[in-house]
Formats: C-alpha cells, sequence, structure tokens
C-alpha cells in the first residue's frame, strides 16, 4: 500500500483527541495550534529521554504523536489489539519500554512494513501542515507589508495636506499684515494728523509686534515650501567673515537685553565656502536666537566659524539650559519645543530646528548637537570650501 493524499485523510488531534483533516493545522475542535503542539510535544520528547538512563533506542516513531489512535482509526489493528499492546506496555512497568507500534510488531499484530508505513504517513501529514502554517505566515505578512505601504502613502499624502495648508494660511496672513505695518508708519510719521507721545509708545510696540508676526509667517512659508520638496538652494561662495558679522549685529540687542555675553570667533584668513548666502545667515541667526534665548543672565554665546582641511566648521555654543542627549532628535521635529512651561517662558513655533536641519542637509551636510541638560549647547555643521586646497 503506498501512501497518496486520498489515502491519508485524517489525523488525531494530540491534545482533544478528536480526528481532523492532516491539511487542518488548527483542530477545530479544541482550536489547538496542530503544528505548534507537535513541535512542542517532540521538544518534549526528546528533553526527556536524552534525560534518561534508561531511555529506549531511538525510533522514528518517536515524532509521531498517538500513533496507537492513528492505526485503530486507519483500520491497521483493531481497538482490541491497541488495548493489548498498551496493556503489555504497562505490565512492564519501569526500564526500558518499546514504543506501541514496535510492541504491536512483536505481537504480530503489524507488519514492520505497516508500521512504517502509518508513520511515514503521520510526518508527511505534520510536514504538510507545517508548510500551510508557513505559507499561511507568508500571506499574512505580505498583507500586513501591502497595509503599512497604504498607511505611509496616506501619511505622505497628510503632510502634503499640511505644508499646502501651512503655506496658504500663511500667504493669506499676509496681506492683512501688510496693510497693518503700512498705516503704522504712517501714523508714527504723523502723516495721519499729529500724535501724542504716548500714542508714539503704543505705535512703536504694535510696530515690534507686528515684526515678530511677520517673522513667524516667513517662518511658516519657508517651512511649507521645505516640506513640499521646494527648498532650492543658489549657492555660490560666500564670505563668512561678512556672514558673522551680521549674525552679530542682528543679536546683540538681544543678547544686550538678557545680559548675555555675544563673541564672534574665526580663524584668520577664513576661505569661501560654497553656500547660500541668505539661507545661511538665516539659519545662524536660528541657531544664535536660540543660544541667547535658552542661556540665562551672565552666561555666554560664542559664534564661530573654524577652518578645518576642506571644510569650514560652524557653530554656536552657549553656557544654557542644556538638553538631556534622549531630547536631541526631538528639537529637529517641526512645532516640537522641549517642555510647555518653557514654550511659555522662551516664545518661539518649534519650528526653527527643523528649517535649520533642512537647510543644512539641503546643503549636502549635517548639523550636529553636543549638549547635556544644565551644562550648554553646541550647535555645529561644516560646509565645503569654494575652492578645494590644491592637492599637495
Ligand atoms: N541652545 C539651546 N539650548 C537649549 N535648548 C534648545 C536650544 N536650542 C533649541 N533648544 C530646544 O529645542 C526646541 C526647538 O527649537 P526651535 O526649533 O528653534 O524652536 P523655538 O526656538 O521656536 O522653540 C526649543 O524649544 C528648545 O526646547
Ligand atoms: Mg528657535
Amino acid at each position: 500500500m503506498s501512501y497518496s493524499a486520498e489515502t491519508a485523510t485524517s489525523i488525531t488531534c494530540p491534545a482533544c483527541g478528536a480526528q481532523t483533516h492532516e491539511r487542518v493545522t488548527i483542530c477545530p475542535t479544541c482550536g489547538t495550534d496542530l503544528t505548534l503542539l507537535t513541535i512542542l510535544a517532540e521538544q518534549k520528547l526528546f528533553a526527556h529521554f536524552s534525560s534518561r538512563e534508561d531511555r529506549p533506542p531511538l525510533s522514528i516513531e518517536l515524532l509521531v504523536p498517538r500513533l496507537g489512535d492513528y492505526l485503530v482509526q486507519r483500520h491497521y489493528i483493531t481497538a482490541e489489539q491497541l488495548q493489548a499492546a498498551l496493556a503489555f506496555q504497562s505490565a512492564q512497568g519501569g526500564g526500558p519500554r518499546a514504543r506501541v507500534g514496535r510492541t504491536l510488531v512483536n505481537m504480530g499484530a503489524l507488519s514492520e512494513e505497516t508500521l512504517d508505513q502509518a508513520i511515514a504517513e503521520q510526518i508527511l501529514g505534520l510536514q504538510r501542515a507545517l508548510l500551510d502554517a508557513n505559507r499561511e505566515l507568508e500571506k499574512r505578512v505580505e498583507a500586513r507589508t501591502a497595509e503599512l505601504e497604504a498607511a505611509l502613502a496616506r501619511l505622505a499624502e497628510f503632510n502634503q495636506l499640511k505644508a499646502n495648508l501651512v503655506s496658504n494660511i500663511s500667504h493669506e496672513l499676509r496681506t492683512p499684515l501688510t496693510h497693518i505695518k503700512g498705516y503704522n508708519v504712517l501714523m508714527r510719521q504723523g502723516d495721519l494728523g499729529p500724535i501724542t507721545d504716548e500714542q508714539q509708545a503704543a505705535l512703536g510696540v504694535t510696530a515690534r509686534s507686528v515684526a515678530r508676526l511677520e517673522q513667524l509667517i516667513d517662518d511658516l512659508i519657508s517651512f511649507s515650501a521645505a516640506s513640499k520638496g521646494e527648498l532650492t538652494l543658489k549657492l555660490r561662495p560666500v564670505n563668512l567673515g561678512a556672514i558673522l558679522e551680521q549674525v552679530i549685529n542682528h543679536s546683540t540687542a538681544k543678547a544686550e537685553q538678557r545680559q548675555v555675553r555675544l563673541i564672534p570667533q574665526h580663524s584668520p584668513e577664513l576661505p569661501l565656502v560654497l553656500a547660500d548666502e541668505e539661507k545661511l545667515l538665516w539659519t545662524l541667526l536660528q541657531l544664535a536666537d536660540n543660544a541667547i534665548k535658552f542661556t540665562p543672565a551672565n552666561g555666554q554665546v560664542t559664534v564661530s566659524a573654524t577652518r578645518e582641511d576642506r571644510w569650514v566648521r560652524l557653530a554656536v555654543q552657549d553656557t544654557g539650559i542644556g538638553i538631556p542627549p534622549e531630547r536631541h532628535a526631538d528639537i529637529f521635529e517641526p512645532f516640537r519645543q522641549l517642555d510647555g512651561s518653557s514654550t511659555r517662558r522662551y516664545g518661539g513655533t518649534g519650528l526653527g530646528l527643523a528649517l535649520v536641519q533642512r537647510i543644512v542637509e539641503a546643503h549636502g551636510s549635517a548639523i550636529k548637537v553636543e549638549s547635556q541638560a544644565g551644562s550648554g549647547s553646541l550647535f555645529w555643521f561644516v560646509l565645503p570650501r569654494a575652492t578645494a586646497p590644491l592637492a599637495a
């Protein structure tokens, strides 16, 4: 008798004893995972026998759970013959015992060939169940991967929508702001009639607030442009000495107001670097603004440009509140500020570093941060020299 799919149609669930189709990997009666159970049973059996002195000789029959039931169900033996074999086994008590199939052969109830046949059928059935389980698993992994890809595509779409929304709103905000600003200037100049000193002071405060709002809107527009991949650079050889001077000029008033010492530092004969001048200035201003903002009175902020082999290293270092290392990645996320209370205390939108990172990366470089909570921060990046030094 040879094995075929038609002849071997069912196996016995080792957990509940129910008959089930050999291709079924989960027992429909008790819900047991047959593949898993078989593997566990095998492991247990091997562990058990390999740790015993009186273990019976290793036999292929060890791999097949409940062989006796299977033999009865396939009519290779009768239920009585199985009972007799089991009774014989238990009568033997301790010491090495033959497996039930071997006992049946010894008793003359089963031929050697039929035992082999039955074991082969069972093993093939289990093997097929394992293959089916693997196939099922692969299908599930494929389905999950497709779901994840779809979710990722949706996320990209939402990001695009967000960038569009931010961009549209920012442009809409700019128009009324232009009017506010224009009339403010006219009033302060007295073009719309005489104004008192008090009114002049009030208009001054309004003008400063308008300037802040304008800066915020510009940041939002730059951010949405960068998010939409519209960050284009106008690369030219740039004189860093002049840029550093502008950074210091722009930031001095704020530093003085906060009693923070602002120190420019650069190597002599600084070479030109290849960069977008306007965006580079904006980047350094952002870093300086943060450094001053997060440094308490009597601290200091150093803005430096250091000549290196083929690069120039730009750095802004402060003696301020610092950033715990586990938050270093967070600070570059758009709209992310380290905590709610500091947001109110220090102001800002949380967009600065997100844009700084994009601009520096658009230059083919990377922004680095070195900082610990309470011991100041260092932000730095390198830019390539506009003309590489001649090889020696
Ligand atoms: N020099 C610094 N020292 C301490 N914390 C900083 C420094 N620079 C940035 N941070 C932290 O990173 C956050 C994000 O910075 P940024 O994107 O420039 O946003 P904003 O300045 O508008 O808060 C800040 O809110 C602050 O928590
Ligand atoms: Mg900032």
